[in-house]
């Protein structure tokens, strides 16, 4: 799966998941545009990926807002040459049970996701019809297929992603540009460790593979998809949960 030369451009890149797809797609060979919200932490990241030997490059942002999203694809295409990969990972939680969810908790986990979304794919998406070719990948969860207590807010969020990655992909199948998403299961990041460890270990004992899943199981399922392995898949939802919710 070479991916030599590619120019990717990856949000909430800084930690987690968005830090090993980073460098995973740059142990294939890609150029890589660190986006995150905590510009420290993707430098660090930028750091990280030029030792592998291809070019990082650190780009503040907020993927809820225009200008912002759309300086973060400009910056691939100005100090890259162009953009073939974009990766929508950026995310938050703002837990709550329904009947306590304040309007900035539902509106604050929408615009990051949703909207988020939504700006890159669009900034992107202008430069890839006009090249014929792209890869986006989506970072959607298996919140959005199962829903999670707590979290109406990020599970119907989680459910539009894919209802955007169809319909960009629908419109964008004709221009050789591919779009597909992946819902990760229980994942160990800051994200999850954030879950009470009673309540961590219930969800670990509930999937097959009878582990917790890794950034790097997200990161080979999204390179996969970037790669020329994935060309006539469009549309999909890939599921990386170790047979959980399956
Ligand atoms: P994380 O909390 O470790 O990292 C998220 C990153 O996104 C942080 O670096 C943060 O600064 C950045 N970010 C937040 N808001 C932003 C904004 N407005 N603009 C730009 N960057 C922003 O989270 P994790 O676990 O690595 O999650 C990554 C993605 O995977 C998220 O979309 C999450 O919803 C999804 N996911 C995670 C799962 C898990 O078990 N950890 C399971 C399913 C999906």
């Amino acid at each position: 799966m070479e991916l030599n030369g590619k120019i990717a451009v990856v949000t909430g890149a800084g930690q987690g998941i968005g830090r090993e797809i980073s460098l995973f797609l740059a142990k294939h060979g890609a150029n890589v545009v660190v986006g995150d919200l905590n510009l420290e932490s993707a430098l660090q990241v930028a750091r990280e990926i030029e030792k592998l030997g291809t070019k990082g490059l650190a780009y503040q942002v907020d993927v809820s807002r225009k200008e912002s999203a759309y300086g973060l694809i400009q910056a691939a295409i100005d100090t890259f040459g162009g953009l073939d990969i974009l990766v929508n990972n950026a995310g938050i939680t703002r837990d709550a049970m329904l009947h306590k969810m304040t309007e900035e908790q539902f509106d604050q986990v929408i615009a990051v996701h949703m909207k988020g979304t939504f700006l890159c794919m669009q900034a992107a998406a202008i430069h890839m019809r006009q090249e014929q070719k792209g890869k986006i990948v989506n970072i959607s969860s298996i919140a959005g297929k199962v829903g999670n207590m707590g979290q109406v807010n990020y599970a119907g969020a989680k459910a539009g992603l894919v209802g955007m990655t169809k319909a960009a992909a629908k419109e964008l199948a004709k221009f050789q540009v591919n779009v597909n998403a992946v819902q990760p299961g229980f994942i160990d990041t800051d994200m999850t460790r954030a879950v009470p460890e009673k309540v961590r270990q219930i969800k670990i004992a509930e999937i097959p593979m009878n582990r917790i899943g890794e950034p790097l199981d997200i990161a080979k399922a999204v390179v996969f998809l970037c790669s020329d392995y994935s060309d006539y898949m469009t549309g999909n939802v890939l599921e990386v949960t170790g047979g959980r919710f399956m």
